[in-house]
């Protein structure tokens, strides 16, 4: 438990009892000639979708009867991982598609932007989804004043826009391959496992699972053949459990403050305008207290009050450490401080 491991994915799985992970999250290598440390992103077809089947059944053999597992893949592969998914009989809850902006320059082409997610379950029927734990303000809150609005939220759409890519300049950015956005991962985490549940991820990379399930109060296990990158994922976990370098704001624990600022980034409502209506901080305020719930085995802290929500959010405002929202008029921001 709680460890990251340098190896071949498919040697450890094979050593891990069946059935014990409740949560699997996998971004593999998506065969498009990314370089990595210590494997070959450039594989024949044929030999890349044999081996997406293998760590597939792998992953498959160690999630729980109630497990739930996520899969990140790039256009070129999406339709082969979607049938494999199939022929092993897993269950697809949900094709959710990441949307980033900030994609890579095309010359002749429109640019990609977009990642797809692949929400698998083993079983139907049993399977844990803590949908208050991601819960985002509706249209009809924000817009439309509508009395019928269920009054804790709406579950998101399975397109998600709210999460940029990380950039080099982010400060979430960490040494090793291709990211994960933090706030991304945490979503994950948050719905679909509970605290003390153990999460596995056969490629951990630069360790945002890792970390993720650390500052949630989950167990982890992750993989990756670059022992570089392991060393560089145990190094981000444990920097991040000490919180070097990031903000504190008295009186909210690091994990309120980290998940107020998650969830202003993904109920998009600009600071100035929030901050005029004591309705969106009353509403800001149950969702956060619902979202922290899930978020660790013992209490993180009393409910946190909308005057102390307000507090805080005004706080960040003042000193520019909130995140930039796709709204936001660029010219009002000066540097982007995720
Ligand atoms: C896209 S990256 C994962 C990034 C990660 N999601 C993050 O946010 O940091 C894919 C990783 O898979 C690793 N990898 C490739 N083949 C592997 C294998 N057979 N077993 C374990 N890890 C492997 C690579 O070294 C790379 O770090």
């Amino acid at each position: 438990m709680d460890q990251i491991v340098t190896g071949d994915c498919l040697k450890v799985l094979a050593k891990l009892p069946a059935g014990c992970a409740d949560l699997i999250v996998a971004d593999p290598p998506y065969n498009i000639g990314y370089e990595y440390d210590r494997y070959d992103d450039s594989r024949a077809h044929k030999d890349y979708c044999d081996w997406t089947e293998q760590w597939m059944r792998a992953c498959q053999r160690v999630l729980s009867p109630a497990g739930s597992m996520y899969i990140a893949i790039g256009d070129d592969y999406a339709a082969e991982l979607r049938i494999i998914g199939r022929k092993l009989k897993l269950t697809l809850r949900n094709w959710i598609i990441w949307h980033y902006t900030f994609g890579q320059n095309t010359k002749k082409k429109f640019a990609r932007s977009h990642i797809h997610i692949f929400y698998f379950v083993a079983d139907e029927k049993n399977f844990t989804f803590n949908d208050d734990s991601v819960r985002v303000l509706s249209d009809r809150q924000k817009q439309y004043a509508d009395r019928r609005a269920n009054p804790t939220g709406k579950i998101p759409d399975d397109t998600w826009v709210v999460f940029p890519r990380v950039c080099g300049t982010f400060s979430e950015r960490a040494d090793g391959p291709n990211q994960l956005p933090e706030a991304l991962v945490a979503r994950i985490v948050r719905a679909s496992s509970n605290p003390g549940d153990l999460v596995l991820d056969p490629f951990c990379g630069a360790g945002t699972t890792a970390t993720m399930a650390a500052q949630l109060d989950r167990r982890y296990i992750t993989i990756d053949i670059s022992a570089d990158y392991v060393r560089q994922a145990k190094r981000r976990v444990k920097k991040s459990l000490k919180r070097n370098g990031q903000p504190t704001l008295t009186p909210l624990s690091p994990l309120q403050l980290t998940e107020l600022i998650r969830l202003y980034q993904e109920n998009e409502i600009p600071a100035e305008l929030l901050l005029e209506k004591p309705k969106f901080i009353k509403l800001f305020a149950g969702q956060l207290n619902r979202r922290l719930a899930k978020c660790s085995a013992e209490p993180v802290g009393p409910p946190l009050k909308a005057s102390e929500i307000a507090s805080a959010l005004q706080t960040l405002a003042n000193k520019n450490l909130l995140p930039v929202l796709r709204t936001d008029q660029p010219s009002l921001k000066t540097r982007n401080p995720r």
